[in-house]
């Protein structure tokens, strides 16, 4: 599937005055082929999107800039990314849209549509990465997707690289929480089978050494 070309530049732009934030979604954008990936996984053009564990609301932006209008609502437990996440989205005048500063592991927002979750398993320990899948699952519509992207536990070279990088950003102050599991394929899809979604799985790793996969669960 060919997948858009999103204004880099103009989305990052979305982030100054603070050039950190610049700087660093133009990277993300621009490495990680995530993002040019996951607008075209939201099948239906109305079912609003929750983002759980948005970080700085990047999948909104590309949302936007692929022309995709869904209502969306992002979370996440740091508040600080998530006052970037807002002030970017007012400069991108994106309408709605809105941003809450919520811990997962404690709360699960009301829900029923779409749902991302994008980067997010891994800092979760496993029986906890089993509870929020099954929260998240329950709040797909007949018409909505529930997409993941995650590393997954295969024995590979990739999915040691994956848990190293992963540890390494905690180490270094990238990411507050640290990685604590890899969900294996055969966990995953069992678990979402449980909620009635049928799910299929895409290696996403484009350039990157990781053994990212995009995986986009619907119901039959
Ligand atoms: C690697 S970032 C991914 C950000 C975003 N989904 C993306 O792909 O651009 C992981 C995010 O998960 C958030 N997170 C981790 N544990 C969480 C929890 N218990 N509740 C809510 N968010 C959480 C982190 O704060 C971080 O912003």
């Amino acid at each position: 599937m060919s997948h858009p070309i999103l204004p880099k530049r103009a989305i990052a732009a979305h982030f100054l005055p603070d050039r950190y934030r610049y700087w660093y979604s133009l990277s993300k954008l621009a490495i990680d082929p995530l993002y040019a990936a996951a607008p075209g996984a939201f099948r239906d053009a109305s079912e609003p999107v929750l983002d759980l564990g948005c970080g700085i609301g990047l999948l909104l932006h590309c949302l936007r800039a692929s022309g995709r209008n869904l209502p969306y609502l992002g979370v996440d437990t740091d508040a600080v990314k998530i006052e970037a996440a807002r002030n970017a989205s007012a400069r991108g005048c994106h309408n709605d849209a809105s941003f809450e500063v919520c811990d997962l592991s404690v709360r699960f927002p009301a829900h029923r549509g779409s749902v991302a979750l994008l980067d997010v398993l891994q800092y979760l320990p496993l029986p906890a990465q089993g509870t929020l899948l099954s929260q998240a699952a329950e709040c797909v519509s007949k018409k909505g997707q529930l997409v993941i992207r995650t590393g997954l536990a295969d024995g590979s070279w990739r999915s040691a690289m994956t848990r190293a990088t992963d540890r390494l950003g905690h180490w270094v102050g990238w990411m507050k929480t640290s990685f604590k599991a890899q969900p294996s394929a055969q966990e995953l899809r069992a678990g979402l089978r449980r909620h009635g979604l049928r799910a299929e799985f895409k290696p996403l790793w484009g350039r990157t050494p990781f053994n990212n996969w995009l995986v986009v669960a619907q119901r039959p």
